[in-house]
């Protein structure tokens, strides 16, 4: 959102403009918009329950059921026994589900379970349950993998996951269990009681409530725990989760997830942003292991400071959380780990790895609300060119459409759309418009009269279509939950649907949480009906979920199904990374707001988003020339690489400020673009493990405490460890660099040694940033106008040598656009570097298919770094013909003193294996 002016009916904009006018003040974050636990019924209650005070649940009937273990729960609390359903998945993962049994006094309705999130694949991985063993008596136990194991305690009621091999006592060893404090509730479905009332008033609002209450909530541990991490999307510099209660915490509010268009966001506070993972991962000294919760209805969830519930006795190696959700069933899963890599494994096996992106998405996109016209983009086109600065992709916000239409185009400003994004195709360039989920109420509108007659709308509580205001005015929203909308709505991009667009045109999901002006906490209200007859309260953090999926699919169909699509959304779900990218929404050109982004972005990557960045130099206000530089310098590591900003603030395209400012901000984006090769190489990982491209520093390196909450800097892939510089006019910055081996700096060549915190000078041309040593980057080192125009040049590797001298990295290079990699039509090189050779391998799994794909770039320049001096000459035996080694610079560019030494022209195809000797 933007200005609450175009939230207002029309015939309150002057009156709204005028008090902003006359308030400076009421630009800040409007707590009172939002509810908070208090105003939240089931969070209110669930919250001041203390531990073991409710009706202890036990365990009868335990079975062998459907693969798994299934027993019903009881307490002299509940009226109707609730079923419980665990099962294993191959990879260590115990899924837990309990629902109510509807086969005894059926509730009127069935609870809703999150579809189309997990992968359909997952019934092939389970692991058969055959067996129990009950040595211990009153506990079940079954194998979970190699090393772990589940026990469910019967009564009281209690699951946990824990190590095998130490010993017979069940309650020993755990990583993580369920209900250990009693805390576990779940309001059955049931008929209103005499006088009872339903209703839920917040503000004007009122949320008619037709089914009561029906919250659930549950107490999750994690034992040997440092930290807490994940459960997005929250605004915090810290990594880990700080607690929200117990002793020392100032009160606080627990960690919100429920989508919401939140205006000018605070840059540290619980509150729910834009997106919802209800997925949380902890780490220590010896494991990692992750819980997730598949529910898509409001969430509040409490990190418990230790002696929470015992001041006298608190466990500092047990972080305990807990959960609470307005609705819907148990569908959770516990994660084994052992690793940090593993956990977060485990969780993309479940809801996908990250899709690959075609390749420019991963270049630097421009973007502004809004580029005016059809001039005003060829201006700013030029402008990249005229000041040597590569761009691939050029956005047009909501102003590009005619009256808010999405699919149209304003017929004065932008009359000749093919023609405009053809000019800039010819450079290799792509153009982004945005389509939001409110479709303007207007009867000429095609969607909107198509929508209406096939009865594609959310409903009203009283059947009508719901009509909300957005920026179109008066709007309804597509129930993009139905397949057969979704299907529909993915049709509208196809060329001849979508008049104007051509095949180099992207899209932007924007306001899908969804936004709605004049709702409840800017949203649609819960009672609201979607299709099956589900409230809008069950669905509410995964709407904008599908609205990504439809608008991905419509792209992917658009293409023939061989065209990867590129959608970026601002809501988000678990699942989510399947369909594109996300970004941090609507944040604030301040130096605290460049601070939170890296947290932020670390967060989603955690939690299986890999595709994401925040609005590089803040949407709202003007950042001084300083801090937009140093966004740029942080910016070009963002996985999404965007500048954004809001239509108040003065332009700011990288050459306005100044001939040193544009310098700097072209060396940036020029750093981007070099490391190209290494990025979509990482990217290529993600989509097959789900490791996130931008890691934090424990990921890499699980074993060092030093590491665990440090939000400053993060790991590209597992070989560059970049460090942000987020205070105005700093002169120097203290880095740790974590790791037994030493680190070069990238600027400059110079080694440092690892485990150790160093204090650097801070200069204003980069952010400190280091190469391991024992590693080896590829990069591209010729600037051209955008990255589908690099895709013939030669390749640069950086060796950076460890203590043996030797190193390893790897390339991956595919035609960045279709699908053939699936079919096995990529290069995947390994090269190794050890006694004084390098190596070219390929990587390629047995099963990949049969189509090739061909490449004659080559290898123009190889920079060692840490190789002993004397080296002159390089052999490649492969070919026996001899290349050059000199002194040289580690940047080409400007500058750079030679600390490296660089073999020059061994042009070795990247296709081939080859073999490099130095002499
Ligand atoms: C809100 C989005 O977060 C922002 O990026 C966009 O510019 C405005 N909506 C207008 O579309």
């Amino acid at each position: 959102m933007a200005s609450p002016a175009n939230r207002a009916p029309p015939h309150l904009h002057f009156l709204v403009l005028l008090f902003l006018l006359l308030s400076p003040s009421i630009t800040a974050w409007k707590k009172d918009e939002f509810r908070n636990c208090n105003q939240t019924p089931f969070c209110k209650r669930a919250r001041s329950r203390k531990p073991n005070t409710l009706p202890p649940l036990s365990v009868s009937d335990v079975s062998l059921s459907d693969g798994g273990l299934a027993a019903r729960l009881i307490s002299s609390d509940i009226s109707r026994p609730l079923l419980l359903h665990l099962s294993v998945y191959h990879g260590g993962i115990l899924r837990l589900k309990i629902d109510e049994d509807s086969s005894v006094d059926p509730p009127s309705r069935s609870r809703f379970q999150v579809p189309d999130v997990l992968l359909p694949d997952l019934n092939d991985r389970r692991l058969w349950l055959s067996r129990l063993s009950s040595s211990s008596p009153g506990f079940s136990s079954f194998y979970l993998a190699d090393g772990f194991e589940a026990v469910l305690r019967h009564d009281p009621f209690e699951l946990s996951v824990r190590r095998t091999g130490s010993g017979s006592d069940p309650t020993q060893d755990r990583i993580l269990s369920l209900n250990s404090h009693g805390l576990f509730d779940f309001e059955q479905l049931r008929s209103k009681n005499d006088g009872e009332e339903w209703e839920e008033r917040f503000r004007s609002h009122t949320d008619s409530r037709p089914y009561g209450p029906q919250s659930i909530t549950l107490d999750v541990s994690f034992h040997d725990a440092d930290f807490v991490y994940g459960i997005p999307e929250h605004a915090s510099t810290s990594l880990a989760l700080r607690p929200t209660r117990g002793p020392g915490v100032d009160d606080s509010e627990p960690y919100r997830l429920f989508n919401l268009d939140v205006f000018e966001y605070l840059h540290e506070s619980p509150f729910g942003l834009y997106g919802s993972i209800p997925f949380m991962i902890s780490h220590g000294e010896r494991s990692t292991a992750g819980f997730f919760w598949l529910n898509s209805a409001e969430m509040q969830i409490d990190v418990l400071a230790p002696g929470w519930d015992d001041p006298e006795s608190p466990d500092d190696r047990r972080i305990d959380t807990l959960w609470m959700s307005e609705a819907g069933v148990v569908d959770a899963f516990f994660l084994v780990g052992p690793g940090p890599k593993d956990v977060i494994q485990q969780y993309t096996s479940l809801t996908g790895t990250p899709s690959m992106p075609p390749e420019f998405a991963i270049a630097y996109h421009q973007c502004r609300w809004n580029y005016r016209d059809e001039e005003d983009v060829a201006a700013v086109d030029a402008g990249f060119d005229e000041h040597d600065i590569p761009y691939d992709v050029l956005w047009l916000d909501i102003e590009h459409t005619d009256g808010k239409r999405y699919f149209t185009w304003d017929p004065v400003l932008f009359p000749n759309p093919e023609e405009m994004q053809k000019k800039l195709a010819e450079k290799g360039r792509k153009m982004v418009t945005i389509v939001d989920p409110h479709i303007k109420r207007d009867d000429s509108f095609f969607l909107h009269k198509e929508a209406t007659e096939k009865g594609y709308y959310v409903k009203d509580g009283s059947g009508r279509d719901y009509d909300g205001w957005c920026w179109s005015g008066s709007s309804s929203y597509p129930d993009i939950l139905n397949p057969e909308i979704r299907e529909w709505w993915s049709e509208k991009f196809s060329l001849q649907n979508y008049k104007g667009s051509t095949p180099t045109l992207y899209i932007w999901n924007d306001m899908n949480e969804p936004s709605v002006f004049n709702g409840p906490e800017v949203t649609m209200p819960r009672d609201t009906v979607h299709y099956g007859g589900i409230e809008h309260r069950e669905v509410h953090n995964a709407y904008g979920y599908y609205f990504h999926m439809a608008t991905a699919n419509g792209l992917v169909k658009r293409g023939g199904g061989n065209v990867r699509p590129f959608v970026l959304s601002r809501a988000f779900f678990a699942g989510s990374q399947r369909y594109g990218a996300v970004w941090t929404g609507d944040n604030t050109a301040d130096w605290d707001h460049l601070r939170v982004s890296v947290p932020m972005v670390l967060t989603l990557g955690l939690t299986g988003i890999t595709f994401s960045g925040a609005d590089v130099g803040g949407f709202f206000g003007n950042p001084e020339p300083e801090l937009l530089v140093r966004w740029y310098q942080v910016g070009a590591y963002y996985p999404f690489f965007r500048g954004h900003a809001h239509h108040d603030t003065r332009r700011r395209e990288p050459w306005l400020l100044g001939e040193r400012n544009t310098a700097l901000m072209r060396e940036a984006i020029h750093t981007r673009y070099s490391l190209l090769p290494y990025y979509y190489t990482l990217f290529r990982e993600t989509s097959v493990t789900g490791v996130p491209v931008m890691r934090p520093l424990w990921v890499e390196f699980p074993n060092d405490k030093e590491t665990y909450n440090n939000a400053d800097a993060f790991m590209i892939g597992s070989n560059l460890l970049i460090q942000g510089i987020y205070e105005e006019g700093q002169k120097s910055v203290s880095v740790y660099l974590p790791g037994k081996q030493s680190w070069y700096n990238l600027k400059t060549g110079v080694g440092y040694a690892g485990g150790m915190t160093h204090k650097f000078d801070v200069s204003e041309d980069c952010i400190p940033s280091f190469q391991r040593a024992g590693t080896i980057v590829p990069r591209r080192e010729r600037f051209r106008r955008s990255s589908s125009q690099m895709v013939n040049d030669p390749y640069t590797l950086v060796i950076a040598l460890n203590s043996s001298l030797a190193a390893e990295g790897e390339l991956y290079v595919d035609d960045g656009k279709s699908y053939d990699f699936e079919q096995g039509a990529y290069i995947h090189r390994r090269f190794i570097f050890s006694n004084g050779k390098l190596t070219s391998s390929s990587i390629r799994p047995a099963n990949v298919g049969e189509k090739k794909f061909s490449s004659d770039c080559v290898i123009e320049r190889i920079i060692f770094l840490g190789l002993p001096h004397g080296a002159k000459r390089a052999l490649i035996e492969t070919e026996n013909r001899e290349a050059d080694i000199e002194p040289g610079p580690l940047i080409l560019r400007a500058g750079s003193s030679p600390t490296a030494l660089v073999v020059r022209k061994p042009n070795l195809r990247i296709a081939d294996d080859w073999t490099l000797k130095i002499l």
